[in-house]
């Protein structure tokens, strides 16, 4: 029997529900060709809605070539741009127009190699490697891959960069924004879709009218999928095995993940594997207990790995203060000085432990929240 929950993956056809607005949202903005920035917390579903908006376009036309590019683990600007051209170069599927194109568009004191990828997935692949240090060189030719791209094909381009933040880590990250900026701006038949998930990061990187890439395009915020969403999906996951669940049951299991798109599917399917045939708050709350217990030797390992103050902030936040310049947070909690506090806040953001939204500051994961006040702060 195929088990009807997923997660750790972008998630496509019925395991997908919701966001229906915000696929229409991007869908607009590809067809206009509207730069889009989309901004969301760590596993609340951004890929799989931008993949959501991929697939939706490419039912209906096929104007578009789509490139996409995880900027994850690429932590140089060479990185990045070999990452890049890359991307670009798999909206090819034969050798010798690739050939061509890369010998057209690239200088040829770039290395460069094509090779044989596979057949079902990218058919040729570019390796390029780029020598550390003169960029500026060769970044705008890289950085016109696109635009070329489009021309050549006759159709408009959608470059999607996930985790686009790790770009503020860049060594002289600001000339290479800049950069960034000069080749995008010229781009007349491509748009660019950058995601990432540190909001601070990012609205930094839009958001502030002396960066480069300042109002660059349309920015959202993805909010969380609604309890009545997921209500929906989860008993029709459940009818759809021959096992069920009832829309209370449903509601108070998205509920104790404060509906968290991850542990949504996660703790639904550790609940449909305890269920035989009806499925009982018990049984919700039996496999809620085994997750946290499952998980709970990392949060163990991430508390050890803070400094007393930063533990004291978490606290703090554990008991839902939200006022991080008052005095309550200096007096109540041993947090230092409030300047203290503003780098305690940073770090935990960087760690990812944390996550700012406009008007506050969350603890990222519900569950590692969940077990710090009812198995740690006790
Ligand atoms: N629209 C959706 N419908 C159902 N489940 C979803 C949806 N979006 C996300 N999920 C669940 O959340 C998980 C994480 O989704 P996804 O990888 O798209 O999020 P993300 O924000 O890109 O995560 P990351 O921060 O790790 O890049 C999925 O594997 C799936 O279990
Ligand atoms: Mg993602």
């Amino acid at each position: 029997m195929e088990i009807p929950f997923n997660y750790g993956r972008i998630v496509t056809g019925e395991n997908y529900t919701d966001r229906v607005e915000d696929v229409k949202h991007l869908n607009s903005n590809f067809k206009a060709l509207t730069n889009t920035t989309i901004i969301s917390p760590r596993r609340w579903g951004k890929s799989s809605m931008v993949n959501k908006a991929i697939e939706t376009l490419k039912e209906t036309s096929d104007e578009y070539i789509f490139v996409f590019l995880d900027v994850f683990n690429l932590k140089t600007q060479e990185a990045f741009l070999e990452g890049y051209a890359k991307s670009v170069a798999r909206a090819f599927d034969n050798h010798s127009e690739l050939k061509q194109f890369i010998s057209e568009v690239l200088p040829s004191n770039i290395r460069t190699e094509i090779l044989l990828g596979n057949k079902n997935i990218f058919p040729v692949e570019l390796r390029i490697s780029l020598e550390h240090g003169n960029s500026k060189e060769y970044c705008p030719n890289i950085l016109d891959m696109p635009q070329e791209l489009a021309e050549r094909k006759g159709k408009k381009v959608i470059v999607c960069i996930d985790e686009f933040q790790v770009i503020t880590e860049y060594e002289d990250s600001l000339a290479f924004q800049r950069m960034l900026r000069a080749a995008w701006q010229r781009h007349t038949k491509v748009a660019y879709c950058l995601f990432g998930s540190k909001f601070n990061m990012m609205t930094e990187l839009v958001g502030k009218p002396r960066m480069p890439l300042y109002k660059f395009g349309d920015m959202f915020y993805l909010k969380k999928i609604s309890t009545g969403n997921w209500v929906e999906f989860i008993t029709e996951r459940f009818r759809s095995t021959g096992k069920s669940i009832s829309q209370d049951t449903a509601e108070y299991l998205a509920n104790l993940v404060e509906n968290h798109s991850y542990y949504v599917q996660q703790l639904a399917q550790l609940t449909w594997f305890r269920t035989d045939d009806i499925c009982t708050k018990e049984i919700v709350d039996a496999a809620f207990s085994g997750l946290v217990d499952q998980l709970s030797m990392i949060f163990i390992q991430t508390v050890e790995s803070l400094t007393s103050t930063q533990s004291e902030f978490l606290r703090a936040l554990c008991n839902g203060v939200t006022r991080f310049s008052s005095t309550e947070l200096v007096n109540n909690y041993r947090v230092g000085t409030a300047a203290n506090v503003k780098n305690i806040r940073k770090t935990l953001e960087k760690k990812e432990i944390t996550t700012s939204f406009p008007n506050q500051t969350e603890i990222q994961d519900p569950l590692f929240k969940y077990w710090l006040k009812n198995h740690y702060f006790i």
